[in-house]
């Protein structure tokens, strides 16, 4: 026993637990897999008992670590428990884990990765939320920057303290990867080659979104879409919770209030709507239901160790769950989704699939939530049998990858959506998040903010709250304040949970539905711009939403901003809650979107960086309408009288633009002697933008605001004197 295994054993006894040895386990592997990415095993490593459900595809060494690489990982293995520490040396900010409450900085942070069901963020003080990322990121003071994978599922804590990175599981050894790069964002970069990135989300879902538990009729959801159209406020989707199946039986239409969905449907799409619809993983039993029949029959649901199948209580009572591990059940259940969708469903929501289990009439010390940790599951493919202990962090994200490929093989010519609320780290290669169960609350207002930024860090860009608050009442002021900016996050959706207040846009009185309407238009006259960034997001990682410490990694100053955040590189978006933000220096210049905003205390701020360019459209109803009739361009100045930024453009939907059936514009500003030529420089794709003729610009140079006019082909000219 070597000094290190000695220690540890002091202070698992010291700390009242009952251990054998804590042993230190050796390397057995290390070597590059990536350009400044490092790849750990530990001796005993298994594939049979930790499987990699995070990395996209199993890495490739190309070579051994170079002698000066610093940062290894030490593993250790205490009653069959395997953890990993990265000590850190010098001042180091740190940053991810996923779904988190709490501060962006997560220096002196530590949580719980098991997926859980956690009404306002209650359960154990909001360190266990619905998802898992077992990742950190690492600023150093120079500005570069590295990052930490423990890949693994099995029930562990992350502790992020200033010294130490500490990842303790409940389970089997684990590989470990680590990022070493020159900024945050190769990083992140290097994040996306190992764990995927998004795919490209059709436009409409880069809408407004608007959803309660539950609009419980199609009258119901008739009158909410045709006010939005009425009162001319922007929206793209209107979601069917739990409350249109019958009897909360998945795949199924309530035979009253849900008659014929593909009326509904149609009609929701004549007017420029989309329809998401929610589906469950826990299947109602009983013996009448096709579906629990055909799940019977195809011997797919979660067993328990004695081999009766498994039930545990959801909102339609006693349920079986189908076990995802296993390719057949997935199969199986990405049919399903055949009939369903034919009825013109647009997108799909997955919920309750961490998977959460109403076990509230158990005596308290047996209720977990969720499945007992000893119930097995039967793996296939290159997945071993594993009880729920391994697999439970796991479960949402293999639900999603069956979804996904269930909705994607019914509309092969359409881009599927998929929201989730359960997830593991590269889940997002499947299905958008949102942040949950959240409360009306500031205090919640507030920390939807960090928690949105640190799921971007941690490779979901495709996020945002439910806005306004699910849980509680929401007052007027809490909405304008929350839509204020939570209409400039990737996802923008307004959420009320039952026997809650309404919750529209419209519901808090002529000055309240004013500010919603000018904080949503302001979002459609950016979707051009938000577009751009989810295609680069698709490519490279990058979060759509990022700390403004994004703006320049090495200065200190910026490190534990989280009130206001940049959209892009090039937008910096500052909420009207937000006290004292700290601001990167350089030249940022406020933007206007849409007239009346400046004079309304909701709206957030919006400054461009010197050096960019913003493409934006008009202000349309749904992002079906044509945007770029005109195409405005915001252009902000750098010191040396120029400017650079691009625009995306596809059809929106489909999957043309994987053969080319694209643009990506550059755009370039330059002053030369009084007059400012803006032009495009550079069209990448093959798609003739023929939508676009007219453009205008709003120029900021020295302080001072120009605009002009001219043709996408010609480019424009400005006179500055
Ligand atoms: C869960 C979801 C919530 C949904 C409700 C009813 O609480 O998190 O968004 O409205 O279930 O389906």
């Amino acid at each position: 026993m070597n000094l290190k295994s000695i220690l540890l054993t002091l202070f698992f006894s010291s700390a009242g637990i009952t251990t054998s040895t804590a042993q230190e386990i050796a390397l057995s592997k290390s070597s590059l897999v990536g350009n400044g990415i490092a790849e750990f095993i530990p001796k005993g490593f298994d594939k049979n008992k930790t499987p990699s459900l995070i990395l996209s595809s199993e890495p490739k060494s190309s070579g051994k670590l170079p002698a000066d690489w610093s940062l290894i990982p030490q593993f250790s293995f205490n009653n069959n428990k395997a953890s990993a520490v990265l000590n850190l040396k010098g001042e180091i900010s740190l940053y991810g884990g996923g779904e988190v409450t709490g501060p962006l900085l997560r220096n002196g942070q530590a949580i719980k990765l098991w997926n859980t069901d956690t009404g306002a963020y209650s359960v154990e003080g909001g360190k266990r939320l619905y998802q898992t990322h077992p990742w950190v990121m690492g600023v150093r003071a120079d500005g570069s920057a590295f990052g930490i994978i423990f890949d693994s599922t099995w029930k562990a804590e992350l502790i992020t303290n200033s010294d130490q990175i500490i990842y303790n599981s409940e389970g089997a050894l684990f590989r470990v990867y680590i990022i070493d790069r020159k900024s945050p964002q190769e990083v992140i970069k290097g994040l996306s080659e190992l764990t995927g990135t998004i795919k490209l989300p059709p436009r409409w879902a880069l809408g407004y979104h608007q959803c309660r538990f539950s609009y419980d009729s199609e009258k119901r959801v008739m009158e909410i879409a045709d006010t939005f159209r009425e009162k001319k406020i922007p929206c793209d989707v209107i979601w069917m919770d739990i409350d249109y199946m019958q009897g909360y039986r998945v795949f199924t239409f309530d035979s009253i209030r849900f008659r014929n969905p593909k009326i509904l449907n149609d009609n929701l799409h004549k007017k420029g709507f989309r329809a998401v619809y929610m589906i469950d993983p826990g299947v109602k039993v009983d013996k009448e239901y096709a579906i629990y029949k055909s799940g019977t029959q195809n011997d797919v649901w979660v067993k328990k160790p004695n081999g009766e199948e498994y039930h545990g209580k959801v909102w339609p009572g006693d349920c079986a769950f189908p076990d995802f591990t296993s390719p057949k059940t997935r199969n199986w259940w990405a049919g399903l989704y055949k009939d369903f969708m034919s009825t013109g469903i647009d997108g799909v929501w997955n919920d309750m699939n961490e998977p959460a289990v109403n076990d509230n009439d158990f005596p308290e010390a047996q209720r977990l939530g969720t499945m007992p940790y000893d119930t097995p599951h039967k793996g296939g493919g290159n997945l071993p049998q594993g009880s729920h202990l391994l697999y439970h962090n796991a479960y949402g994200r293999l639900m999603v990858e069956a979804s996904y490929e269930g909705i994607l093989k019914t509309n092969p010519s359409k881009r599927p959506f998929l929201l989730t609320r359960s997830n593991l780290m590269g889940g997002q290669r499947y299905a958008a998040t949102w942040t949950g169960d959240n409360y009306a609350s500031w205090e919640h207002l507030k920390l939807s903010v960090p928690m949105s930024l640190t799921l971007g860090l941690s490779g979901q860009p495709f996020n945002g709250p439910d806005i306004g608050g699910f849980l509680g009442n929401t007052d007027g002021d809490l909405w304008a304040s929350w839509l204020g900016f939570g209409a400039l996050m990737p996802f923008a959706r307004g959420h009320a949970c039952a026997g809650t207040n309404d919750k529209e846009p419209w519901a808090y009185g002529a000055e309240i539905e004013k500010t919603s309407r000018i904080a949503l238009e302001r979002r459609y006259r950016l979707l051009p711009y938000l577009y751009t960034l989810f295609y680069e997001s698709s490519k490279t990682g990058m979060p759509v939403m990022a700390p403004v410490f994004f703006a320049d990694s090495k200065d200190l100053r910026l490190r534990t901003e989280e009130q206001a955040f940049l959209l892009g590189e090039n937008l910096l978006v500052v909420p009207a809650f937000a006290k004292d933000p700290v601001l990167p220096s350089g030249i940022w210049e406020e933007i206007n979107l849409v007239e009346g905003e400046k004079q309304d205390k909701y709206q957030a701020k919006l400054l461009i960086k010197g050096g960019s360019i913003i493409p934006a459209g008009k202000i349309i109803q749904n992002a079906g309408e044509n945007s770029f009739d005109p195409l405005s361009l915001f252009v902000g100045l750098d010191k040396n009288g120029k400017a650079i930024g691009n625009l995306y453009l596809d059809d929106g939907d489909g999957f043309g633009f994987e053969k080319q059936d694209y643009a990506l514009v550059t755009f370039k500003a330059e002053k030369k002697d009084n007059s400012l030529i803006i032009k495009v420089s550079d069209v990448v794709g093959k798609r003739n933008s023929k939508e676009i003729n007219k453009i205008n610009a709003s120029v900021f140079w020295n302080g001072k605001a120009y605009s002009g006019n001219g043709t996408f082909k010609d480019g424009i000219t400005i006179d500055l004197k």
